[in-house]
C-alpha cells in the first residue's frame, strides 16, 4: 500500500517538474484538458507554489527551493488585495510554507499581509469574514473561509498579537455556530441580511440544504487544522464528526459525488478535489488523535485516508504528461457548468499533501512544516 502511494507520488512529482517547463503563469484549473494560467495567482497560487515546495522537500536540490521562492515572491501583486477571504490559500501552501522550510525573513511581509487583509474583511456584527462582494445581497461568508482562518493564527503567532488570535477563535467559532448543521453536514454559504440576520445557503452545491462534497472537505480538514494551531479540543471533535459524515455518504467505491445529494447517482460526476482535501483531512485528524494517544482512532483515520488515497490513485491518477493535472475528474462548479471533470490546483495540491502527510505520519517535525 505504502509503495503504491509512494510511487504515485513520484509520478506526481514528474508532472510538477514538466508543468514548470511549460507553463508562465499560476495553473489554476483545466479546461478540455489544458491548464488555465493566470499571472496573480487567482485563490489557488499558493497550491501551485506549495507542490513545489513538496518537490523540494524531495529532491533537496537548491534550484527547486528558489524556483518556489520566486513563485511564492510573485504573489506579492497581492499584498493590498483585501476583496476576497482566500488569503490562507494563497500564501499559506506558499509563504507559511517556504517560510518553515527555509527561514527565508522575505515571507513574512506577505504572510502578515494575508492577514490583514482577512481583518479587513471581518464584519463585527455577524463575527465572520466576508468571503466576496456580491451584488444582491448584503453579506456573504463560506465554510471554506475554516481553511484561510490559520494565516491570522499564525501573523498573531509570529508578531505576538494575541488580538489576531482572538479574532481568528472568534470567526471560527462562529462558522462552527452557523455553517455546521446538528447532523455536521455544513452549509457551504452563510449569508445575512440587511439587519444581520443569518440564514444557510449554497453557492456551488446542489441547494441549500443539500450538502457540497467540496465544502464538506474544507471543513473537516479545516476544523481539524484549526484545533492543531488552538488547542481547541471543540474544534477537533467537529472535524472529527464532519469527517464521519463524509465518510457516511461516499459513494460505495469511496469517492464523493459532487453534492451528496447524488451519492451513487452514476449520472452524476465524482469531485475528486474534494476527495484529495479530505484525505488530507483525515490524516491531519489521525495525526492529531496519535499525538494524544487516542491510537485507536488515529488507526482508523489513517486507514481511512489511506484507502480513500489508494481509490483515487486508481481512478483519477493522470499520467499522461501533455494534458490535465495529476489529478483528474475534478469539479470546479457544478451549477455553473464550469470545470466539470476536469483538473484543478487544489485536487492535486491537496492529493500530493495527503500522500506526504501518510509518508511521514512518523515524523512529527515533517508534517509540522506544511501550512
Ligand atoms: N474555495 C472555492 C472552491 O472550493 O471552489
Amino acid at each position: 500500500m505504502q509503495e503504491k502511494l509512494y510511487s504515485a507520488y513520484k509520478k506526481g512529482l514528474e508532472k510538477v517538474c514538466f508543468l514548470k517547463q511549460s507553463i508562465d503563469g499560476f495553473p489554476h484549473i483545466t479546461r478540455g484538458g489544458k491548464w488555465l494560467t493566470n499571472q496573480n495567482g487567482h485563490w489557488t497560487g499558493g497550491f501551485w507554489t506549495g507542490l513545489i515546495w513538496l518537490s523540494y522537500l524531495d529532491d533537496r536540490e537548491a534550484h527547486t527551493a528558489e524556483e518556489a521562492t520566486e513563485w511564492a515572491m510573485r504573489l506579492k501583486c497581492r499584498i493590498n488585495d483585501n476583496t476576497t477571504h482566500d488569503q490562507g490559500f494563497i500564501f499559506g501552501p506558499s509563504c507559511v510554507f517556504g517560510y518553515r522550510i527555509t527561514g527565508n525573513g522575505d515571507f513574512l511581509p506577505l504572510i502578515h499581509a494575508g492577514a490583514q487583509n482577512m481583518i479587513d474583511q471581518y464584519v463585527p456584527q455577524v463575527g465572520l469574514v466576508q468571503a466576496w462582494a456580491e451584488e444582491g445581497y448584503d453579506g456573504i461568508s463560506i465554510v471554506d473561509t475554516i481553511m484561510n482562518l490559520p494565516i491570522l493564527w499564525i501573523s498573531g503567532e509570529l508578531d505576538d498579537d494575541s488580538t489576531k488570535k482572538e479574532m481568528c477563535l472568534q470567526i471560527a467559532r462562529n462558522i462552527q455556530k452557523y455553517a455546521v448543521r446538528r447532523d455536521y453536514s455544513s452549509y457551504h454559504v452563510v449569508r445575512w441580511d440587511n439587519d444581520f440576520r443569518i440564514y444557510g445557503d449554497t453557492h456551488q452545491g446542489y441547494s441549500a440544504e443539500s450538502c457540497w462534497s467540496r465544502g464538506q472537505a474544507w471543513a473537516l480538514y479545516g476544523f481539524a487544522n484549526m484545533y492543531r494551531y488552538t488547542g481547541e479540543r471543540e474544534f477537533l471533535d467537529t472535524a472529527e464528526k464532519m469527517a464521519q459524515y463524509y465518510w457516511d455518504n461516499l459513494n460505495d467505491d469511496l469517492m464523493p459525488a459532487w453534492d451528496f445529494t447524488f451519492r451513487n447517482d452514476p449520472s452524476m460526476p465524482i469531485d475528486a478535489s474534494a476527495a484529495s482535501i479530505a484525505a488530507s483531512g483525515f490524516s491531519i485528524i489521525s495525526s492529531l488523535y496519535r499525538a494524544l494517544g487516542e491510537n485507536e482512532k488515529a488507526e482508523l483515520f489513517g486507514d481511512r485516508a489511506d484507502a480513500m488515497l489508494l481509490k483515487e490513485t486508481e481512478l483519477c491518477l493522470y499520467t499522461n504528461m501533455s494534458e490535465y493535472g495529476i489529478i483528474e475528474h475534478a469539479v470546479v462548479d457544478y451549477p455553473r457548468k464550469s470545470g466539470v471533470d476536469q483538473s484543478a490546483m487544489y485536487g492535486d495540491y491537496y492529493y500530493m499533501e495527503a500522500i506526504y502527510r501518510r509518508m511521514n505520519k512518523d515524523d512529527p517535525n515533517s508534517i509540522k512544516l506544511l501550512y
